[in-house]
């Protein structure tokens, strides 16, 4: 095969076959998913996300993130990092039905696989949902179904409720409803604030996003017929801090 080391066409299209051949065939998880990633403000959990890939190595690879906010101090992070980014203010648009399409249109650019809400504040129009059916993944700071929509950690301390935490879910037509991926619990005390409670709980979506976005790279994650997820390989997907 070898010609005095000068490579022939076929040669190459060997070499190319077998490499092909070894990423696809014997490690299905080395290939690479695509992540697009959403924020609108501080981006912790992007960072969070991005900063645990590239230690841990997961087949994951961030192709943009895109802010609503020209401002979002989380974008600023991710060019920093030399992601690539874009703004699509939404401010600039007629309604949201002109957000959503050109948002839509520069996530598509990218092909993901996958998108992720981190802290994405807009309410995204159906036509959006369905275009990104079952790749569409947001964290909620809540015990979902509980607490759906704004000021969640207020919500929880007036509800007495001895739990709170936040959840990994699929986006569906429904606002903060859809199939779960994993959920962590803290502890509500005795006179907490809203303020004290949000750290502890931002401390474990710091932990449950992470983990739930290495099982999507990982090709772990698929929606049963009961629509409801199965994780394949995972016995933990839920956590419980009690301090
Ligand atoms: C997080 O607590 C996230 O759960 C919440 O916004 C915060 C964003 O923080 N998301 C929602 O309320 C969505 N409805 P971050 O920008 O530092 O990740």
């Amino acid at each position: 095969m070898f010609h005095d080391l000068q490579f022939t066409i076929s040669d190459w299209t060997y070499f190319l076959f077998h490499a092909v051949k070894a990423i696809y065939m014997t490690d299905p998880h080395a290939v690479a998913r695509r992540f697009v990633i959403l924020i609108s403000g501080r981006g912790s959990n992007m960072q969070q996300i991005i900063e645990q890939s590239r230690s841990q190595g997961w087949p994951a690879e961030f192709v943009r993130v895109i802010a609503n906010e020209t401002h979002a101090p989380g974008i600023e992070w991710a060019r920093q990092q030399g992601l690539a980014t874009a703004v699509v203010p939404h401010r600039e648009f007629a309604d949201r039905q002109a957000f959503d399409n050109r948002l839509a249109e520069v996530i598509e650019a990218d092909r993901p696989d996958y998108v992720l809400l981190a802290g994405f504040m807009r309410i995204l129009t159906p036509g959006f949902v369905a275009k990104f059916r079952n790749r569409l993944v947001n964290i909620h700071p809540s015990l979902l179904p509980a607490f759906p929509g704004l000021k969640t950690h207020e919500q929880a301390i007036a509800a007495g409720v001895g739990w709170h935490g936040c959840t990994v879910h699929f986006v569906t037509d429904q606002l903060d409803h859809g199939p779960i991926i994993a959920q962590a619990a803290v502890p509500v005390k005795p006179n907490d604030t809203p303020e004290a409670l949000s750290e502890r709980v931002l401390s474990v979506e710091h932990q449950i996003y992470p983990r739930a976005v290495r099982w999507l790279a990982e090709g772990r994650v698929q929606i049963n017929q009961a629509g409801q997820v199965a994780l394949e390989g995972v016995t933990q997907r839920h956590l419980w801090k009690d301090e």
